[in-house]
């Protein structure tokens, strides 16, 4: 992988494409995505771009469609249904005609060009001059948002401007549920080809200025209805016309344009998805759109940038003296912001909201990655997210079942709507770590937000139910001194499956038991009935949590007295080592070029798995220990997942490995941006991206939650003078600033904190009070 010149300018608010880059139009369809958690809309023109046909896409988060797996050798307990995200039809679309020529970058002159995506006030803007074929000019501004503040609008604007010519200008804009699509592909993180059978249109409205269609998914019983309502001005008078067919509807205004004076088209777009049987009228589309477009482009402008005002007040994370490593912060954390399931009922994708890469599937991803980033700056939306972890419970259970588990609950490895969608199981439901994960996401939530009624009403439940799956996949082994063991599962690392032991599924079940235990005494204590209620409802033994106890006391962690590392399983270290000397640069990522036994019976890893469990369990190791597992591992780790260099990074600036983790910080921040893992044209990566706030804030800072105390310890590293940013921890908000020199701690509102620096106390005792400490040795202050 290497470092890459930036195709886009770098700037630190803005992404800039300075002239249009047609072999990158994919690509920047990807990069220049919007959404608001519910909607996603690639970056594609609403005139589209012929030599790049299935560049385009728009998705509602949650809404699928599902089909059969089909294995040609099945077996008993396989996941049966894929659910895949849908796109759903482009409301975006707008063809521009000119006399009988049809506005194209494929075609004519294009004089002058500027895309620009504003982090700062949510809008996509694109200016250009263009010549038509015959030579008329024509001046185009359009900008784009998706509303942060109406989860079913979007809002287009278009200012046309004929420079030097008098013609008769159509504008025919559509609802078009017509997409092309790519065909199936090998790579096994492309989505394949949607069965157009499936959707069915069943109603459609062309009248006024307003556009609908209703469809019906019939595989996931989903009911589509997607609307568009405009707002023409121009100096001439203006027809209308309509055109329906069995996948569009388009409204065609045909107007005198002149030389000149300006043409102005404003496009309201809703989109609404219903499950619970609730139809969708074209009438409620319509009135929605009518209410909306009560409201101007610029008020919708206006109120877009207020919320991103606030929420960039919590959780811009400013980085000093480098502009392309602030401008990756930025866009990550932005993306971040779009992708989000907000409600508690949807969650984030892998590919977030902005491509159908891995086929709009939540994976781990959301707990250990991403996670963090929003329960430090905007805890509620990281309580949404485990609030969906409650609402599949029931699919969970059933899929516990499926795998002969008695008791508890399985959580899929892959899904949408709850149930497992994973057709390769040894990478997929063999990662049992899962449950651990979401357990240790939990408990981070309530650590630091307090919040004990999400405990009492489903964070127990959701802990309780995944520790039950341990005590019946694993053992007490007689061979192994009667130690606790799990065996045929997967930890993180994709490049070793299903083996015996691995120590980060271990070493989180272990964890993850313990605080079942807790969490159980916790609610008995005080919240009695609530306690009763959950045992009964889940038919929890009166003996079970001493079983839990016992397990994880006994818990077989495998440890390797020669090496002094932790083997990543019972039988890593006895496998040959990968020839990576001899392995041509094309031939990664190892997965698109090598069967799985082949990389299996290897010791090569595709990401961070020992090294990932030393950061999440942090306390129990020491710096020398982590060193030796990082100087093991990291050299066999291709990270072929992008989940890999960030982990590396934190680790790597722990045990003073700074070089190193300032080249994985750099990947990890400009990974998209850069299309590092040559794939982003299938959509961003939402774990990386998380992964960047860990780097900065849990790697260069240095911040540990011990208990109730935050612990930091901060170094800057070259390249950089400074960060600042800030957190919310219980009822306090935040502020660390940090330079070469010192790193000063401000309270910014809330109740006193005591914090530590370099293992220094420090107590901030009212709203805008700083403490300044100087920085000290990494090592020496690791706790
Ligand atoms: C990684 C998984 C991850 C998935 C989705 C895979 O390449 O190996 O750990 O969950 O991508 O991001």
């Amino acid at each position: 992988m290497q470092q890459q010149q930036p195709k886009l300018q770098v700037h630190p608010w803005e992404l800039v494409e300075p002239e249009f880059q047609p072999q990158d139009y994919n690509l920047n369809a990807t990069l220049f995505a919007l959404g608001n958690g519910f909607i996603g809309l690639r970056g594609a023109f609403e005139e589209g771009y012929e030599p790049e046909p299935f560049a385009d896409g728009c998705y509602l988060n949650g809404v699928y469609a599902s089909e059969p797996i089909t294995y040609g050798e099945s077996a008993y307990g396989y996941a049966k249904n894929n659910q895949r995200m849908l796109s759903v039809p482009n409301g975006k679309a707008l063809q521009i005609w000119l006399d009988g020529e049809r506005f194209s970058l494929a075609e004519g002159t294009l004089l002058d060009y500027e895309r620009r995506l504003d982090m700062a006030s949510g809008l996509l803007h694109r200016k250009l001059r263009w010549r038509s074929p015959q030579g008329k000019t024509l001046e185009l501004h359009s900008r784009r948002l998706v509303s942060l503040t109406e989860k079913h609008l979007y809002a287009l604007d278009f200012r046309l401007i004929p420079l030097d010519f008098d013609a008769e200008v159509r504008l025919v804009s559509s609802v078009d549920a017509g997409l092309a699509q790519a065909e199936k592909s090998d790579d096994p993180r492309l989505a394949s080809p949607i069965d157009s059978s499936d959707i069915q249109l069943q109603k459609t409205l062309a009248e006024g200025d307003s556009l609908a269609l209703i469809q019906k998914v019939h595989s996931s019983g989903f009911t589509l209805g997607t609307g568009a309502l405009h707002r023409v001005e121009c100096a001439s008078d203006c027809t209308r016309r309509y055109f329906v067919d069995d996948c569009r509807v388009s409204v065609e205004y045909r107007l005198a344009a002149q030389r000149g004076k300006p043409i102005q088209l404003t496009k309201y777009v809703a989109h609404f998805a219903s499950r619970d049987g609730s139809a969708i009228s074209t009438t409620q589309l319509s009135d929605y759109l009518e209410r909306c477009s009560g409201k101007h482009f610029e008020d919708y402008a206006a109120l877009q940038r207020r919320a991103l005002d606030e929420f960039w007040a919590g959780s811009d994370l400013e980085l000093r003296g480098n502009d392309t490593l602030q401008q990756g912060m930025r866009f990550n954390l932005f993306h971040l912001f779009q992708s989000l399931g907000r409600g508690g009922r949807t969650n984030i994708a892998a590919k977030g909201l902005s491509g159908d890469g891995y086929e709009g599937h939540y994976f781990w991803d959301t707990e250990i990655y991403i996670l963090p980033f929003f329960l430090y700056t905007q805890p509620q939306l990281a309580r949404g997210l485990l609030e969906y972890r409650h609402s599949i419970l029931d699919a969970a259970r059933s899929r516990a079942r499926e795998l002969a588990v008695k008791k508890g609950a399985l959580f899929p490895w892959r899904t949408i709507g709850g149930e497992e969608c994973s057709a390769y199981y040894p990478a997929g439901t063999a990662q049992f770590h899962i449950n651990a994960d979401i357990a240790y996401a939990v408990r981070q939530y309530c650590s630091v937000t307090g919040d004990t009624d999400f405990l009492r009403d489903k964070g127990a439940e959701i802990v309780i139910e995944g520790a039950r799956l341990w005590l019946e996949i694993g053992h007490y082994n007689p061979r192994r001194n009667n130690q606790f063991c799990i065996n045929e599962v997967t930890g993180p690392d994709e490049y070793t499956a299903l083996v015996d032991n691995n120590f980060y599924t271990n070493l989180m079940a272990r964890a993850h038991l313990y605080y079942a235990c807790e969490v159980y005494e916790w609610l008995q204590a005080q919240a009695p009935q609530a306690a009763a209620a959950l045992a009964q409802r889940i038919g929890l033994d009166a003996d079970e949590p001493a079983a839990w106890r016992r397990a994880a006391d006994a818990m077989y962690l495998p440890q390797d007295e020669t090496l002094g590392i932790y083997p990543q399983d019972d039988s890593f270290l006895g496998k040959p080592e990968w020839d990576f000397e001899n392995t041509p640069a094309d031939h990664y990522p190892l997965l698109l070029n090598y069967h799985p036994l082949v990389i299996y019976r290897h010791q090569v890893c595709k990401q961070a798995d020992v090294i990932l469990g030393l950061f999440l369990q942090s306390p129990e190791f020491t710096v020398e220990q982590k060193r030796r597992n990082f100087d093991y591992y990291e050299p066999r780790t291709t990270h072929d997942s992008t989940l890999s260099a960030c982990i590396h990074s934190i680790i790597a600036n722990e045990v003073g490995y700074h070089e190193k983790a300032l080249s994985y910080f750099q990947q990890v921040a400009r990974m998209d941006l850069d299309n590092l893992h040559n794939n982003t044209q299938h959509g961003i990566h939402t774990a990386c991206m998380g992964g960047t706030w860990l780097c900065l804030v849990q790697g260069f800072a240095g911040m540990r939650l011990h208990g109730d105390t935050l612990h930091f310890n901060p170094t800057i590293p070259d390249g950089l003078q400074g960060y600042r940013f800030r957190l919310q921890f219980r009822e306090s908000i935040l502020e660390l600033d940090a330079d070469r020199e010192s790193t000063r701690y401000t309270l910014v509102s809330g109740a006193p904190l005591t914090l530590r620096h370099a293992g220094e106390s420090l107590l901030l005792s009212q709203p805008g009070q700083s403490l300044t400490a100087q920085q000290a040795n990494v090592q020496e202050a690791l706790v």
